[in-house]
């Protein structure tokens, strides 16, 4: 087994799948190398929101780049399906970013200013959701706020990546990165690997590599829960969107409900506690779901910096060590754009300066 590559990247979830994906298509030689099954932890839990508008928190170079990663999508479920078979499950429908009060319509107004949102009122918005709650005022419809399904984002970048030349080795928990002379030295459970360049995409459980590459921050876990429900007749078409929580339709008929935000928290369970939460402020935007039956639930960790941006770039002291990881919200959504721009950076193409000063690991900050 061939144990030598240009890149490696230390994890297998959307952002590392997309990584290599990218590195293939340039012909790079580069391997994956996950703990467990690719895009089985957070990627997994994730509801496949492509929020860039409906995530955004007015930080102008988030919002440029969450753009340009929800557009590359358009057209990548074309291009993965052909090379992988496997599609993504890009669905249309747009979300409805709720308003309960005049003050959280005045709080949409900025969204409301972009050509790509448009105001709903409460009649417009019952002509598309007849069994939407009476108390909402209004909503931000965003069209192209679509939604995929994220395991098989993470699978199709994976299948694809291998079919253009990388390797992927699950069951390869990294132990030890050490630098030898020119290269790296990368100590798993399924043996020693080594590297020219290393990319660190292990989400949450990046933190014991920041430590042994010398770089202080810490990702801090923000679990999320979620639950699942079907009914016999479909109606949502499109996804509700209010305060962090959301209701996602699915194309099989499921609505993916969700996410709590637990600060700090490791356990991967859900709790009772907080599927109550969800149930609530479900029924709070749509009452009938409460008739509908359970699916499933579950919870992921969401890899959450101080100021909430993901790490993406170099590390301040070693060009042939990047980061990628720091997703929060928005690892789905950010994926294909951090996937180029590690590529990007590994190639030395252009780059767009405001993103790095935005993400670099050592912007003041994150700290
Ligand atoms: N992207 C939505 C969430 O993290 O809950």
């Amino acid at each position: 087994m061939k144990k030598r590559f240009d890149v490696v990247v230390i994890g297998g979830g959307v952002i590392g799948c997309s990584i290599a994906y990218y590195l293939a298509k340039e012909k790079i030689d580069v391997a994956v190398l996950e703990g467990q099954q690719i895009g089985q932890k957070t990627t997994k839990a994730a509801a496949g929101m492509l929020g860039a508008h409906s995530e955004w928190d007015q930080s102008e170079n988030f919002f440029t780049f969450a753009r340009s990663s929800q557009l590359t999508y358009f057209h990548l479920q074309e291009e993965l399906k052909e090379l992988s078979g496997i599609d993504i499950e890009l669905k249309k429908g747009g979300i409805f970013k709720l308003a309960y009060t005049e003050l959280e319509k005045m709080q949409l107004d900025p969204l409301l200013s972009q050509t790509s949102a448009r105001w709903y009122n409460r009649m417009e918005i019952k002509n598309q959701i007849p069994d939407i709650h009476p108390d909402i005022i209004g909503a931000a419809y965003i069209e192209d706020d679509v939604n995929v399904l994220p395991a098989s984002v993470c699978h199709a970048f994976g299948k694809s990546a291998q079919m253009l030349g990388a390797s992927i080795f699950e069951f390869s928990h990294v132990l030890e990165i050490q630098k030898n002379d020119e290269d790296f030295l990368i100590k798993t459970t399924n043996g020693h690997f080594i590297a020219k360049t290393v990319v660190v995409a292990s989400g949450v459980w990046s933190n014991p590599f920041f430590k042994q590459l010398g770089i202080v921050h810490e990702l801090i876990p923000v679990k999320g829960e979620c639950i699942s429900v079907r009914s016999e007749k479909a109606i949502l078409k499109h996804t509700l969107f209010h305060k962090q929580n959301y209701i996602v339709p699915r194309n099989d008929g499921r609505l993916v409900i969700g996410a709590t935000m637990v600060d700090n928290e490791w356990n991967e369970n859900p709790s009772l506690g907080g599927i109550e939460v969800l149930i609530q402020k479900a029924k709070k935007m749509l009452p009938t779901i409460a008739d509908m039956k359970i699916d499933s639930f579950w919870a992921g960790l969401r890899p959450r910096t101080l100021d909430h941006k993901p790490f993406i770039g170099i590390h301040p002291e070693d060009p042939q060590i990047l980061f990628a990881t720091g997703h929060f919200r928005n690892g789905i959504l950010l994926a294909p754009a951090t996937g180029k721009l590690i590529r990007d950076l590994i190639l030395k193409n252009k780059v767009e300066n405001t993103w790095i000063e935005a993400f670099k690991i050592n912007r003041s900050s994150s700290v």
